[in-house]
């Protein structure tokens, strides 16, 4: 026995009691249910002081470790005892951490799979799902019938030069759909157009004759905002060019259209009216979806509602579009969406169409 060691047994009792202090804290996990433990982040860093622990007090650097080195070198007497207080010492002190680490280990593999897991029996998040504008339902609708009857849907711009808002259109200088208190100009001079016949002159330049397409889109007109009228509104020009085509190819298409859009025994009635890109031109009525023209409150008790302008295309616009008047005729027509869609949906005012208010829109779902 050398003079460096004091006591062994001392040490190693000391080396005990110095690891019950410090395992105290590891000892709930293994005495109770959960351990005590709040959550998985917290048993994940206990077993990373628990390793620590391990370290400390069974590495090979720990009092036991030493203590182990002087079996060896207590006197004989003492030697079978002594060793056997290593041995016990350091088999409680493993056994104390095995046992909290396995109960730690369990509760992380618990908590891992319950955090993995699918509920199935929780109610499921609803997204939100967004749906149509009513001009949009309405303008599918209209699309549909019109394809179904062999017509091209032509998209076109919203800014036109004096060309294809006016003088394409037959409409002269001076003309009074010409004056800036009608029509919205950019600073450049360019006109917002104020309808959707610019794009006949479009459609028929692009294509030729024979030609037959739809134009739905937005319009702008320096109205003043009332229930019927918008500044901004939608418009569906139809366009119909071909040899031979006549107003009873207009009175025909028109009248398929509402029997379509509004039911079979709806009646159409032409109306003599003026438009400088047509001749003759008319006012195009349909008889009340709601009453069947005996007067209500959603036709305001005449019978009849307006549809929208029609006529035979003039053959100045013809003409203006390169196609020939000798060879070609056709008829054109352009209707109001948002006031066909207010009296389908029998709302009182156009304007609650462009005021955005969910309230409204959500009951189009
Ligand atoms: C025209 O715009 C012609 N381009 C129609 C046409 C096309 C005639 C092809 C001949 C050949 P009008 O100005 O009447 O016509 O307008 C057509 C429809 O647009 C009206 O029936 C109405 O439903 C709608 N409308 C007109 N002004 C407004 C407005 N301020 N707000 C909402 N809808 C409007």
């Amino acid at each position: 026995m050398t003079g460096q060691v004091n006591d062994p047994v001392k040490e190693i009792e000391s080396a005990r009691e110095a690891f019950e202090q410090e395992f105290e804290r590891f000892a709930r996990f293994t005495s109770q249910a959960d351990g005590g433990l709040s959550s998985l982040k917290d048993a994940e860093s206990q077993l990373r002081s628990l390793a620590d622990l391990r370290v400390r007090h069974a590495g090979k650097k720990s009092a036991i470790a030493a203590g182990k080195k002087l079996i060896g070198r207590v006197p004989a007497e003492q030697r079978a005892s002594f060793g056997q207080l290593v041995q016990t010492t350091e088999a409680q002190i493993t056994e104390s951490i095995s046992a909290a680490e396995l109960a730690l280990k369990t509760f992380i593999e618990t908590a891992r799979t319950a955090r993995e897991s699918i509920d199935v029996t929780i109610p499921g998040r609803r997204p939100r799902a967004g749906h149509l504008h009513p001009i949009t339902l309405m303008r599918q609708r209209i699309d549909d019938i019109f394809v179904s009857l062999g017509y091209a849907v032509e998209d076109d711009r919203e800014i036109e030069t004096d060309f294809y808002n006016f003088d394409a259109l037959n409409i002269p200088e001076g003309h009074p759909a010409r004056d800036p208190q009608d029509t919205f100009y950019t600073t450049q001079g360019h006109a917002l157009r104020s309808q959707t016949s610019t794009v006949q002159i479009h459609a028929m330049q692009r294509r030729g004759a024979p030609v037959r397409m739809i134009a739905p889109g937005r319009v702008f007109r320096r109205d003043t905002p009332d229930p019927t009228h918008n500044p901004m509104f939608y418009q569906v020009e139809g366009l119909c060019v071909d040899r031979g085509i006549t107003m009873a190819h207009l009175k025909g298409t028109l009248a398929e259209f509402v029997h379509r859009l509004f039911g079979p025994e709806t009646r159409t009635r032409f109306r003599p009216s003026y438009f400088p890109f047509t001749e003759p031109s008319a006012e195009v009525d349909y008889s009340c979806f709601n009453c069947g023209g005996d007067g209500c409150r959603i036709c305001k008790w005449s019978g009849w509602i307006e549809l929208g302008g029609s006529g035979m295309v003039h053959p100045n616009v013809l003409r203006a579009a390169n196609v020939d008047p000798e060879e070609f005729t056709g008829f054109a027509f352009g209707l109001g969406i948002d006031r066909t869609c207010a009296r389908i949906y029998e709302l009182d005012d156009i304007r609650l169409l462009f005021e955005n208010d969910v309230r409204f829109l959500e009951q189009f779902r």
